[in-house]
């Protein structure tokens, strides 16, 4: 049977070997950040440092939920705003919703594709209000040529999902004068990024050798039962929609930091855009996609199609070794989606397509043939 297409690209081992960092792009140019464990505790900094704790922050209601969790553990309160069929703001609906306790507006660039920056920009300096960028889907992406994070009064980044590593996240402060810093993160337990980052490498193994790969794989880790037994009683696990308060104050490990800033973000940007292009001539059908076009500067993050019926479409996209996923079926409790129609359609309709830099034509022509039949028979 063909290999599974991974929905994140792998960590192959040749990545951790020390290598010289590659040229920084930004925000990893920027001496300033501050690297995280996950994107949520650079969320959760972020209420702290810009004083936003009791105030009342303007969220989309088109969100994962961890980054509401993370405003509201933090002491913000939320209050949502529309997002439209095409994972647009509604900026009228925003301003809406701007009341006397309304402190920050928090943007979500959705998949790596920008939120109207200029005009978000115009309505907080006008109604004198902070603005975070959420940018956890949008690394290495701009708008044009100016990056995604830079022109927030915050900015917060996730790593994992675009580089193959084991976690991290990131808080750049744009704010001037920069608040007082919170106590730096402390180092992640080494063992659970030990074994987050052996059990991608033997992935890898498996992705790279087939059949005797996974014999090797499954032997290493009938060797290795009882590390991985002490692993996980230390494990921070990454990925979830729960915040854990217990993990705010855990930092990048620096193997993490050293595999990240080895990536080579321009390659990294070239493949993900030529993937998406190449899906999208594949299988672009109007109203298909929530973008027509890929716009220059976008680094996106995976290709989304709208379906009829989600979990037959992840059936079969699955059964096809497709590693689709369930894009943001379920966001947080507390946005209420009787008011939020189209947000409550994009929740039941989007999946997830992997465009990630590591998928070449063979991997991509798969895709297409398995999200083919998805949409003919859908
Ligand atoms: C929009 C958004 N913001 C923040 C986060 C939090 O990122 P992390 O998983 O690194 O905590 C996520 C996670 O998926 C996200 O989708």
């Amino acid at each position: 049977m063909d290999t599974v297409i991974q929905s994140l690209p792998n960590l192959w081992p040749s990545q951790l070997l020390p290598r010289p960092w590659a040229e920084q792009a930004f925000p990893l140019n920027r001496s300033d950040l501050e690297l995280t464990y996950l994107g949520r505790n650079a969320v959760w900094r972020a209420v702290r440092q810009l004083g936003l704790a009791g105030a009342e922050v303007i969220a989309p209601a088109y969100h994962h939920g961890v980054e509401i969790a993370a405003l509201l553990a933090a002491g913000a309160r939320v209050r949502f705003a529309r997002v439209d069929a095409a994972m647009r703001l509604d900026l009228e609906h925003l301003e809406a919703q701007i009341g006397p306790e309304t402190r920050a507006l928090y943007v979500i660039h959705y998949a790596g594709f920008p939120q109207p920056m200029a005009p978000l920009q115009e309505l907080a300096r006008r109604r004198g209000l902070l603005l975070i960028e959420d940018c956890a889907l949008a690394l290495f992406s701009q708008d044009g040529s100016v990056p995604l994070g830079s022109r927030g009064d915050a900015a917060i980044f996730c790593f994992y999902k675009t580089v193959p590593v084991a976690h991290g996240g990131a808080l750049l402060l744009n704010a001037w004068p920069k608040p007082p810093p919170l106590p730096k993160p402390r180092p992640p337990p080494l063992l659970s990024t030990l074994s987050h980052l052996a059990g991608s490498v033997l992935f890898s193994l498996e992705l790279g050798l087939g059949a005797p790969g996974r014999a090797a794989r499954n032997a290493i880790k009938s060797v290795t039962r009882d590390f991985r037994q002490r692993a996980n009683a230390v494990d921070v696990p990454v990925g979830t929609q729960e915040f854990d308060p217990e993990a705010v104050d855990l930092g990048m490990s620096s193997l993490t930091e050293q595999v990240l800033r080895a990536a080579e973000a321009q390659e990294i940007i070239r493949r993900r855009r030529a993937n998406w292009l190449f899906l999208h001539q594949r299988l672009g059908e109007p109203g298909r996609s929530p973008w027509e076009e890929l716009p220059a500067g976008v680094c996106p993050l995976f290709y989304a199609i709208r379906v009829n019926d989600k979990d037959q479409a992840l059936a079969t996209l699955r059964a096809r070794g497709v590693d689709a996923v369930d894009f943001w079926r379920f966001g947080h409790p507390s946005a209420e989606l009787e008011r939020f129609p189209e947000v409550d359609a994009l929740r039941r309709q989007i999946v997830e397509l992997p465009c990630h830099q590591d998928l070449g034509t063979e991997q991509l022509e798969r895709v297409v043939h398995a999200a083919r039949e998805v949409i003919t028979s859908h």
